[in-house]
Parts: structure tokens; C-alpha cells; sequence
């Protein structure tokens, strides 16, 4: 949203591009580099070279046979029947034996185009689809706060299914356009020059009007595909929260606003088909002027005896087959332009970094000393800012010694979870750095910060599985019984087990019967199987009743034994199992202790500890 602010460089004709500040419909384009889309399209192809021409070369042949028609005709009319009056039959039959052999093979030459460009268009789209997908897996957390699942829904199916269309119909047509355009007219010019020279001269308002087509048609399906793509938001935006849309009886509201954005799709389709009414209109009109010359200066040409009757009637027909594909132009100018909109949010897609990047040359963690399975922390002068916002963590020391429990306290938006994500490694500090046994976070390899820091959080996310392979994404070699282990620890093995199918109950058939507090569960089991050396625990037991809650602590202070961890809540009896209390307020931590003399003092937490103790009694 706020990247298409800028134009992108190179823009000299903002209404022809996405991301473009005057287009009233975009929200959702990302600037995509000059040549981008041209890039793309080339390193799609590139796999494909010896495909593409060896499809090319069987069209070529095919107009060859198809185009030989004409010529076939100009033959019988003056020479095959001529002779057939001096009762020789030969000629004629040449020319029906001709004419049967150039449609088989225009026919066979087909099919064989139709095969290996099938082909070469599914291969195509299938590395493009897993090309959306794994870049937008890849990039960082940041980009998907921006740019929702709507927008990469639309950009893998109907950004995609334009570029199919172009593929599958359009590029053929082009290139059958443009071989028949450079058949006939080598036909006609050497037929007669006169009467090809007055073909040729007819292409030129043709191409004045494709051009002028062209230009038109580029605004209107851009703001078309980016008006099918906030159809598509809105719809995935409104399924997703249906349970807010009817908390707060939002469906009138939302029924409007999706009316208003189904419209606007309506009406750029609408402008669309008119922008190619146009085109059809005017090429025809053309097309039918030059004809009706043709045959006119012709007929007057033949009755003078200087143009014989068959070259005439072989120059009408390749005429005509000359305007034939104009309408076909056309489509392929539709089918083009509909795509090139599309490639290019593509382009921009996958032209977007991750901004947590892997690493170059990855660093390994040192060997864990002795039995302790945690490492130290350092939070080295961080500072942290969002993209949009304010700096939520000005210059920030931490040191957390490897094996400490450490409660994390402190108001709404002291930056509590900011700090947790900065040791996940969803973002990387604007400034300073965090590390994990000296090693700085950025320097490990994907892997290694897998073992080495897992976060839990509220949402708990559930994919679709069963619960045991839900838990066992944690660490996915593990066995059943390692499963079934971390699940009895945490507690989750008795609510499990009275599932329907027990461990192999499937969470998306069952979804709705998983409460809150059991998906945290099943979310804790997977953290424990996955055994890193920091775990993160940002309100991950929120949602669990009060035994609930204590069963899990009983569990964390043996799981987490050894191990450093940092442990997020709002509710104070979490704290109890802590070694450690930090206080932040505002990015910064305003209090450091153990939590007996923290309560013992008169400071914040302790302020915040009567409070609580009071909401009890
Ligand atoms: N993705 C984001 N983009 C921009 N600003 C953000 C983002 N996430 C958090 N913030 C802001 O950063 C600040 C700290 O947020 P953070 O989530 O770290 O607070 P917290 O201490 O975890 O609060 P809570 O107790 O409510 O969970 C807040 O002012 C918040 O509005
Ligand atoms: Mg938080």
C-alpha cells in the first residue's frame, strides 16, 4: 500500500503502468523494476528455446500450405481450364491433387502445433505458479502485513490464467497473423504489383488503428485486472473474519462496499469490450474500402486485357485473407494486454526481497557446553522501528544468561512482542544486533535458527492435519511416541485422546470443536517436541483456564529447565515460575529482577503485583 506512492523509474506513461499514483484503482501494485516483465517472460521461456522454435517452424510450414490456396485458384482459372477446353485433363488435376495435399498437411502441421505448444504453455504456467509460491513463502513478515492473501490469491490464479490465455491463444494468433501478413503480401506483390502495392499501402490505417487500440486497451485492463483483484480481497478479507462480520453485524455494510467494487469490475469490463468494439469496427471498414478498390480497379484492368481474370480473383481472395486475421489481431491484443498487466504485478511480486534475508555464508552455532540444552541472548544496541510507525525499541542492552527463565511484563504496546519477534528473526534490527551464543541472527542458516529459537504465540495456528501432524511440525522425524510424550507433558494427551480419532483426528473436519485453550495446546506440544535451545512464549497461554494454565506451568518448569526462555504475559501467576522479571514500558526495560524482590520493592511490578493480588482476593 504504501510502496505504490512512488512511480516507479523509467515511467513515462503513467497510465500504461500498475503502481502508477493517478490509477485510481490501485492499492495493490508494487513497483516492478523497467524490464521486469520482460525479464520474466524471457526466463520463462528461456527452458523452452528449442521447443518454441521447433513450434514456430511447424507454423510456418502450416501457412505455407494454407496460403498456397489462392495461388492454387489463379492456376485453374487461367491455365487448368484453358487446357481443359483442348480436352487436356492433366492441369486440373494437378491442381484438386494440390489443393487436397495442402489442406492434409495444413491439417497435420497443426495438430503438431497444437501438441508441442500445449505442451510448452503448461510448462510454463506450472513454473510460474510455483515461482508466486515460493517467493511469497520466502519473503519476510513485513511484506504480509502489507500485501494481504487476497492480493497473492489473485496474483496466482487469475493473474495467472491471463497469461494462460495469452499463451494458449494469443501468441499463436500473432504469429499466424504476422506469417500470413508477410505470405500474402509477397503473394500479391509478385501476382501483380499494382494490385499488391494498393494491399501494402492498406496496411498502413490498419497499423495506425492497432496502435492507437493498443494504447487505449493497456489503461483500461489494468485498472480491469486491478479491479478483479480487490473483488478477490474483499471476498478473502470477509471469509476470513466471518465470525467479527457477524459479532458486529458488518454483512450490510460489507454487501455495499463489495457492490461498489463488483461494479467497478463490471464497468472496466465493460469499457474493455467497447475499447475492442471500436477497434473491430474501424479495421473492418478499412478492410472493406480496400477490397471494394481492389476489385474496381481490377475489373477495369482485366476488361482492358492487362491483368488476367484468375491473378484478379487470386488477389481478391488473398485480400481478404489478408484482412481475415485483423479481427484476430484484436484478440490478441485483448489476450495481451490482459496479460502484460498481469505479468507486470508478477514481476513486481517477484521482484520484492525478502527483508530478513538468508544469509550468504551461514555461521554455526558452538557445540552446547555440558547438559544445558539453552544459549545465552544478547541484545546488542537494537534499535527497531516498523516500516510505518514510529521507532518502537530506541537503542536497547539486553543480556539473558543461557538457561534463564525470563518474564516479560509490562503495558499494551510497550513493545513486549516486538522484542520477542526481533529474537525470531521475523525482522532484523534497523540498528545493532541480536545473538545467540555470539553469533548474530542474520549470520544463521535457516535450520540452525530453527533449533535455535521457536516462538509460540495467542493465535495457535492450526494447519490443515491431523493433531499429530500438527504437533509433529515441530520436529517432523519425530515418532508417535515422542509426539504423544510432548503431549502428555503440556497436558494436551487427555483432550486428544477423547477426540473423536484421538491423535489422528483431523483439525479442519474438527476445527470447530478444538477450543482456543486446546489449540494452544497442541501449539505448546509442538514447541516442546521441536526442543530449541529459546523458546518464546508470547501469551501463549492466554487463552487457557486457571488449572489449565497451571498444569502447563508444573510442565514448563521441567521443560523448561536448561533452557533460556522468555516468557510473555499479561497474567502475573505466569511469572511465579520465572527467574527473572523485566519491567518495559515504551520500548524500554524500566525494571530488572527476581521476582521476590521486585514484589519486595516499590516499584512498578510492584504496583502491578498488588493490583493482581487484589483482583483475586
Ligand atoms: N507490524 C507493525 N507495524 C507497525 N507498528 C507495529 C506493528 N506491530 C506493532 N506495532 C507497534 O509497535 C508498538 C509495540 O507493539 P507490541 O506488539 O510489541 O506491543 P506489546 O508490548 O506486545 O503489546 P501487547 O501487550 O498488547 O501485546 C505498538 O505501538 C504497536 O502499535
Ligand atoms: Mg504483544
Amino acid at each position: 500500500m504504501t510502496a505504490t506512492t512512488a512511480t516507479p523509474p523509467g515511467t513515462d506513461r503513467p497510465g500504461e503502468r500498475t503502481g502508477a499514483p493517478d490509477d485510481p484503482f490501485d492499492h495493490d501494485a508494487l513497483p516492478s523494476p523497467p524490464g521486469a516483465t520482460a525479464a520474466l517472460l524471457r526466463s520463462l521461456l528461456a527452458p523452452m528455446k528449442a521447443r518454441v522454435v521447433v513450434t514456430t517452424l511447424l507454423l510456418l510450414l502450416q501457412q505455407a500450405a494454407v496460403q498456397a490456396g489462392p495461388l492454387l485458384v489463379a492456376y485453374a482459372i487461367d491455365s487448368a481450364v484453358p487446357a481443359f477446353r483442348r480436352d487436356d485433363l492433366g492441369p486440373l488435376i494437378a491442381v484438386a491433387a494440390g489443393y487436397l495435399l495442402c489442406a492434409a498437411a495444413s491439417g497435420g502441421l497443426q495438430y503438431a502445433f497444437f501438441r508441442t505448444s500445449a505442451q510448452v504453455n503448461q510448462d510454463v504456467l506450472l513454473d510460474l505458479r510455483g515461482r508466486i509460491f515460493r517467493h511469497a513463502q520466502a519473503l519476510s513478515v513485513d511484506f504480509h502485513e502489507r500485501y494481504t492473501s487476497g492480493r497473492l490469491i489473485s496474483r496466482s490464479t487469475t493473474d495467472v490464467e491471463s497469461l494462460r490465455e495469452l499463451l494458449d491463444e494469443g501468441l499463436q494468433e500473432l504469429v499466424t497473423v504476422i506469417l500470413s501478413f508477410v505470405y500474402i503480401s509477397a503473394m500479391l506483390l509478385w501476382l501483380d504489383l499494382g494490385l499488391g502495392a494498393v494491399a501494402v499501402a492498406s496496411l498502413v490505417p490498419l497499423y495506425l488503428l492497432v496502435r492507437s487500440y493498443r494504447r487505449r486497451a493497456a489503461r483500461v485492463y489494468t485498472q480491469r485486472s486491478t479491479a478483479i483483484a480487490a473483488v478477490i480481497v474483499k471476498f478473502v478479507e470477509t471469509m476470513n473474519g466471518i465470525r467479527p462480520v457477524r459479532a458486529f453485524r458488518r454483512e450490510s455494510a460489507n454487501d455495499a462496499d463489495f457492490r461498489v467494487l463488483n461494479h467497478r469490475h463490471e464497468r472496466t469490463n465493460g469499457d474493455a469490450l467497447l475499447e475492442m468494439a471500436r477497434y473491430v469496427v474501424g479495421s473492418r471498414l478499412v478492410a472493406n474500402t480496400a477490397v471494394a478498390g481492389m476489385v474496381l480497379w481490377g475489373a477495369y484492368r482485366v476488361a482492358g486485357g492487362t491483368l488476367a481474370l484468375g491473378v484478379l480473383a487470386a488477389a481478391v481472395l488473398y485480400l481478404r485473407r489478408l484482412y481475415d486475421p485483423i479481427d484476430r489481431l484484436g484478440m490478441f491484443l485483448n489476450s495481451y494486454q490482459s496479460a502484460a498487466a498481469s505479468l507486470e504485478k508478477i514481476a513486481g511480486l517477484l521482484a520484492q526481497t525478502p527483508s530478513v534475508p538468508e544469509p550468504a555464508t551461514p555461521r554455526e552455532l558452538p557445540a552446547l557446553a555440558g547438559e544445558h540444552p539453552g544459549r545465552e541472548v544478547v541484545f546488542d544496541g537494537v534499535r527497531f522501528a516498523y516500516r510505518t510507525g514510529g521507532e518502537v525499541l530506541p537503542r536497547f542492552d539486553l543480556t539473558l544468561p543461557a538457561g534463564q527463565t525470563v518474564a516479560v511484563v509490562g503495558s499494551t504496546g510497550a513493545g513486549k512482542s516486538t522484542l520477542a519477534m526481533l529474537l525470531a528473526r521475523f525482522y532484523d534490527p534497523s540498528e545493532g544486533r541480536v545473538l545467540l551464543d555470539g553469533v548474530d541472527l542474520r549470520d544463521l542458516a535457516a535450520p540452525e535458527l530453527r533449533r535455535g529459537v521457536v516462538m509460540v504465540t495467542q493465535e495457535a495456528f492450526l494447519f490443515s492435519g491431523t493433531v499429530a501432524e500438527n504437533i509433529a511440525i515441530g520436529r517432523p522425524e519425530a515418532s508417535r511416541e515422542e509426539i504423544e510424550r510432548a503431549a502428555k507433558a503440556i497436558g494436551a494427551h487427555d483432550f486428544i485422546a477423547a477426540l473423536p480419532d484421538g491423535y489422528d483426528t483431523d483439525v479442519r473436519k474438527r476445527g470447530g470443536r478444538i477450543s482456543a485453550g486446546q489449540r494452544q495446546l497442541v501449539a505448546f506440544a509442538r514447541a516442546l517436541l521441536a526442543d530449541p535451545a529459546v523458546l518464546i512464549l508470547d501469551e501463549a497461554t492466554s487463552s487457557l483456564d486457571i488449572p489449565g494454565e497451571r498444569a502447563v506451568q508444573r510442565a514448563m518448569a521441567t521443560v523448561l529447565r536448561g533452557r533460556t526462555a522468555v516468557v510473555i504475559a499479561h497474567r502475573l501467576s505466569t511469572v511465579e515460575i520465572a527467574d527473572r522479571v523485566l519491567v518495559m514500558e515504551h520500548g524500554r526495560i524500566v525494571e530488572d529482577g527476581a521476582p521476590a524482590g521486585l514484589v519486595a520493592g516499590t516499584g512498578r511490578f510492584a504496583d502491578l503485583h498488588r493490583a493482581w493480588r487484589d483482583s483475586l482476593a
